[in-house]
């Protein structure tokens, strides 16, 4: 198997190095671009770290040979947020970054699975569907938006509210990636068993989890936005995907093409396969207050959908 990693010498780019280096199993070819001259100085100093997963560094303003041969493409290349933005906000800069790299993808390892990292992951996704269409390779099954970070962060916030093991706690979180499209569904959390919640706590975690991303901008004040929760959020996004292309099954929540129920891309559970998803699972029972902030959330994601599908068709 080879992963790369676009976007590399960022701060997601270089912890998620890290982490693949030592989480990939052994055998993983690990390929990292950037266009930041320090990037082949990532490879080296990660390659150092003495794991059976190989690690390649590669610069300059083509990724092609870090996507040869790719099965799993991670992309956190753009910018990120700082203090008083909204992720859109990162649009009119990300959306030509993401088009052109899946450009590449397209032409250099159109089977691969792509995780998209890079905000606004509600609109880039919609973006890279759209190119990959356009070069005649698009598999819904291997686009995905990674929307782990908000499952991490909700297993988190629970078991610190209600003194359960982070490790075993569940917590589905579903629509998208951006403020009230971010969609935990508190009625669905268990340990071993259900985790009850009064309504003021369901409207105080809901808030929590939807702004937990600029609470991080707001700490890092001027620093960026979540890189090291992030890392081993797309870590484990992409063990995942690599479990289902080898044939163990493991399910993931991730914003792919589904049914269209609720809108064309929808983050929603997702068993990994041979081919990338295999199903896509119901998202189950919803609470009233649930469904409500489902129906609410419909024309936002809606819309920046339409955002990303427009950038590429016009
Ligand atoms: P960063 O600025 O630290 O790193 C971005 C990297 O992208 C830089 O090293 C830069 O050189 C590189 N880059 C820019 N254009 C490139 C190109 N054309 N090809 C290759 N590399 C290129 O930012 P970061 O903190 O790592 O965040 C990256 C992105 O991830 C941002 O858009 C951020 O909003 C997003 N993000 C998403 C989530 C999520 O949950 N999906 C979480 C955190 C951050
Ligand atoms: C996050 O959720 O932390 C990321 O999407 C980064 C951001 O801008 O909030």
């Amino acid at each position: 198997m080879k992963v790369a990693v676009l976007g590399a010498a960022g701060g997601i780019g270089q912890a998620l190095a890290l982490l693949l280096k030592l989480q990939l199993p052994a055998g993983t070819n690990l390929a990292l671009y950037d266009i930041a001259p320090v990037t082949p100085g990532v490879a080296a100093d990660v390659s150092h770290i003495p794991t059976a997963v190989k690690v390649e560094g590669f610069g300059g303003e083509d990724p092609t040979p870090a996507l040869q041969g790719a099965d799993l493409v991670l992309i956190s290349a753009g910018v990120a947020r700082k203090p008083g933005m909204d992720r859109s906000d990162l649009f009119n800069i990300n959306a030509g970054i993401v088009r052109n790299l899946i450009e590449k993808v397209a032409a250099v390892c159109p089977k691969a699975c792509v995780g998209l990292i890079t905000n606004p992951v509600n609109t880039t996704v919609a973006i890279a569907a759209e190119v990959l269409k356009k070069a005649g390779v698009y598999d819904k099954n291997k686009l995905f938006g990674v929307t782990t970070l908000d499952v991490l962060r909700s297993e988190t916030f629970v078991s610190e509210l209600k003194g359960k093991d982070v490790n075993k706690i569940k917590v589905p979180v579903v629509g998208g990636h951006s403020g009230v499209t971010i969609l935990p569904l508190l009625s669905q959390a268990h340990e071993e068993d259900k985790i009850k919640f009064t309504d003021e706590e369901v409207e105080a975690l809901t808030k929590r989890i939807q702004n937990a991303g600029t609470e991080v901008v707001q700490a890092k004040a001027g620093g960026g936005s979540a890189t090291l929760s992030m890392a081993q959020a797309a870590a484990r996004f992409a063990r995942a995907v690599l479990k289902g292309l080898t044939g163990e099954e493991v399910v993931e929540y991730a914003y792919v093409e589904g049914d269209g129920k609720y809108a064309r891309f929808f983050a929603q559970p997702v068993r990994f396969g041979r081919n990338g998803v295999e199903k896509i699972l119901p998202i189950g029972d919803l609470s009233a207050y649930e469904q409500a902030a489902i129906e609410a959330m419909i024309p936002t994601l809606k819309a920046d959908i339409e955002l990303g599908e427009k950038f590429i068709n016009g």
